[in-house]
């Protein structure tokens, strides 16, 4: 089969949250593709979550940073790689306001020089896609009202959103320029299994476990629209199959919610399945994010409409199987809290 792959792709960051759930899903359903695995194994990547697909031979995972551009070269070529579904990134706001710098090396010179390697191969005669994707950060925030959709104007806050509008503005500019079949996705926020526990999900059941205080920013009441990984998964696989050369595409399934709504359902839904509490007394408000967006809410029409996805899971649904996993998972979640984590922890909340 080794020579017959229907198609080549380099999959980046796959051994992070939404990288991981999207490669489990793929390798599965495309058994006549060849997926590589572009990950440099960062603080977020986790290659135990790959263990069922570590052995097929549709599947190759290479330790290796998007920012070691002779690297990605030698890379393309060896696996003579046809397709980028581009998730490589430095992905915490949080990180991104006290250390900005590999925010702009990962997530702008990353894609550069994904973008540059795609370019080598498109003057080689490959014929080439490159899909990024990217956040609903980019177009800063929302008023109480209204929803963002891809005419949207981008207007980053944070160091995190600058660099992926950046990245986004290269990969758009590569369409236009040098005629790369390029696709972009914007989403909203994900939840779901093998998320990093800096995260406001995994990080509140953390601590809610733990009998630790459950840390809200401000007054709580900023809006996030939540997606689950699997609906978001369904949306990679159309838009990278399906969506328009030079498009992009907004991803949400329309649910809204603020902060402090959801951390309490959590902790409800804990209490239903552990008993004790109840757990809400440990949330505390603390001092707020900066620059921290007030409500993001995006509208999935053109996808649904053009491409025909919808989101299917029901919210509450979703929430308490991820809930369950993390119950599930403990080990993992011990796992993910390094020394690094303990030092990144203090340094955000010890202050705080
Ligand atoms: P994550 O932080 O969980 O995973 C990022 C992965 O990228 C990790 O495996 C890490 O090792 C790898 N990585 C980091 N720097 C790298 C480098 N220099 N070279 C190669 N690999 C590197 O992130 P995630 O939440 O899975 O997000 C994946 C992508 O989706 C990101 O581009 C993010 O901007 C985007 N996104 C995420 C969400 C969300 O809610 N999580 C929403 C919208 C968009
Ligand atoms: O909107 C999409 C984005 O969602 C992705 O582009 C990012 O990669 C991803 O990290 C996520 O960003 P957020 O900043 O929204 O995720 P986070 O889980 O950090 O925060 C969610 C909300 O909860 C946000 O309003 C900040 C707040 N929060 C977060 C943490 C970690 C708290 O109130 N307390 C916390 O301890």
């Amino acid at each position: 089969m080794a020579d017959n792959w229907k198609k080549r792709i380099a999959v980046t960051g796959g051994a992070g949250f939404i990288g991981s759930n999207f490669l489990l899903y793929l390798v599965d359903k495309y058994p006549d593709y060849f997926f590589v695995n572009i990950d440099a194994l960062t603080y977020a990547g986790n290659l135990s979550n790959l263990v069922s697909i570590e052995g097929k031979s549709n599947y190759r995972f290479v330790k290796l940073s998007i920012c070691d551009f002779e690297g990605l070269g030698r890379c393309f070529i060896e696996n003579d790689i046809d397709s980028v579904i581009h998730l490589a990134a430095e992905s915490h706001v949080d990180r991104s306001i006290y250390g900005p710098a590999s925010f702009v090396e990962t997530n702008i010179g990353g894609t550069f020089n994904l973008l540059e390697q795609a370019r080598r191969r498109l003057a080689d005669g490959v014929g080439f896609r490159f899909y990024q994707v990217s956040t609903d950060e980019v177009y800063g925030a929302l008023p109480p009202e209204g929803t963002f959709t891809e005419e949207s104007p981008y207007r980053p806050n944070s160091p995190y959103s600058a660099s992926k509008a950046g990245a986004d503005h290269l990969v758009r500019a590569y369409h236009k320029t040098y005629g790369l079949d390029t696709v972009i996705s914007n989403s909203s926020n994900n939840f779901g299994p093998f998320q990093f526990p800096e995260k406001l999900i995994p990080l509140s059941v953390r601590n809610a476990l733990a009998g630790k205080t459950i840390p809200v920013y401000g007054d709580g009441l900023q809006v996030r629209d939540w997606l689950y990984v699997a609906d978001h998964c369904r949306a990679l696989d159309a838009i990278f199959h399906r969506g328009r050369p030079g498009g992009g595409y907004a991803v949400s399934a329309r649910n809204e919610m603020t902060n402090l709504d959801l951390v309490r359902t959590i902790c409800r839904i804990i209490d239903d399945l552990r008993g004790g509490g109840p757990r809400e007394e440990l949330i505390e408000l603390v001092a707020d994010r900066p620059g921290h967006d007030r409500r993001y809410a995006l509208d999935p029409n053109l996808l649904e409409s053009e491409l025909g996805w919808s989101a299917t899971a029901d919210f509450h649904d979703a929430l308490e199987q991820t809930v369950r996993w993390y119950l599930d998972h403990a080990d993992w979640l011990e796992r993910c809290i390094s020394g690094e984590y303990r030092t990144y922890y203090e340094q955000v909340y010890g202050k705080r």
